[in-house]
């Protein structure tokens, strides 16, 4: 099975290095030539990587495309592309519907939409595919697992949760330089920091419900129950609630 990507850039490459890195029977993937310089260390690093001439040279050359440009662009770069009836076209694209992505890609009628998140890349993903579609669950089972999804609104509503990824980051980084005022050196802040949060991401996969995770580490009077506190009465976990709604209006208005 060969593939096609079309929009090499970070969760292009994501998806690329899964599939071949340390794989023993890598499949044949053929890459746009945008962004060059990314295509061409992929096709430098893995012997089934290819560079193709253009994006229509991806579309003729595998069955199975994915597309991994940013959403704003998906009309001119789709819309001057010839795909053939017989092709499936997977999308990355946050935003764009199903019904949107018919239009660009007809006469191609297979089609699915998946979220692919950077972990994909060490083969750890949990992949969203909607609808449920054969070939984008055998790509992304390939790299870690899939959740076949029939609702587009559940779909919806998996991908603007995932607009809290860079708040995270931020979170991390505004304890790590609060340390740093307490005159802890930055690399010390940081490994401290990646440390606790990492060792909390494995009591995330007990099953147990984040609420009761909550309670568990907020003992009574302690100093977990103080920030915790003061974080809720400043309307933070309000606004996680708000936001994500925001976001999710602006998906389904895109
Ligand atoms: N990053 C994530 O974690 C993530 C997760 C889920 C979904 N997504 C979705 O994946 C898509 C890509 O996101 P990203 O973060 O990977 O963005 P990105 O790093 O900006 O990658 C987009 C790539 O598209 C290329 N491109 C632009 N115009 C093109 C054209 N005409 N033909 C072929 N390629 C073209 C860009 O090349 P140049 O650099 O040369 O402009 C760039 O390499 C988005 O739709 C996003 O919603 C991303």
């Amino acid at each position: 099975m060969a593939y096609g990507v079309l929009g090499v850039g970070a969760i292009g490459a994501a998806i690329v290095t899964g599939l071949c890195e340390t794989v023993a029977d890598p499949p044949r993937v053929l890459l746009s030539p945008r962004n060059a310089e990314i295509a061409a260390g992929l096709a430098q690093r893995f012997a089934t990587v290819d560079v193709a001439p253009d994006n229509q040279a991806v579309v003729d050359g595998a069955r199975v495309v994915i597309v991994c440009v940013r959403p704003q662009v998906a009309q001119p770069v789709l819309g001057e592309l010839r795909f053939p009836a017989d092709g499936v076209v997977i999308s990355a694209m946050a935003g764009v519907s199903v019904t949107a992505l018919k239009r660009l890609v007809a006469p191609a009628t297979d089609v699915a939409r998946v979220i692919p998140l950077p972990s994909v890349a060490r083969r750890a993903g949990l992949t969203p595919v909607h609808p449920p579609n054969a070939a984008a669950s055998a790509l992304f089972d390939r790299l870690g697992e899939t959740v076949e999804l029939a609702d587009a609104k559940a779909f919806e509503a998996l991908s603007a949760s995932t607009a809290t990824i860079a708040a995270h980051f931020a979170y991390l980084n505004a304890i790590a330089a609060w340390l740093e005022s307490q005159e802890i050196p930055a690399p010390a802040a940081r490994r401290y920091v990646a440390a606790m949060f990492a060792g909390l991401a494995e009591a995330t996969r007990s099953g147990d419900r984040f609420e009761q995770l909550a309670r568990e580490h907020a003992t009574s009077g302690g100093i977990n129950e103080q920030f915790l506190n003061g974080l809720e009465r400043g309307g933070v976990f309000e606004y996680v609630s708000l936001g994500l709604q925001r976001v999710l209006d602006r998906l389904n208005t895109t």
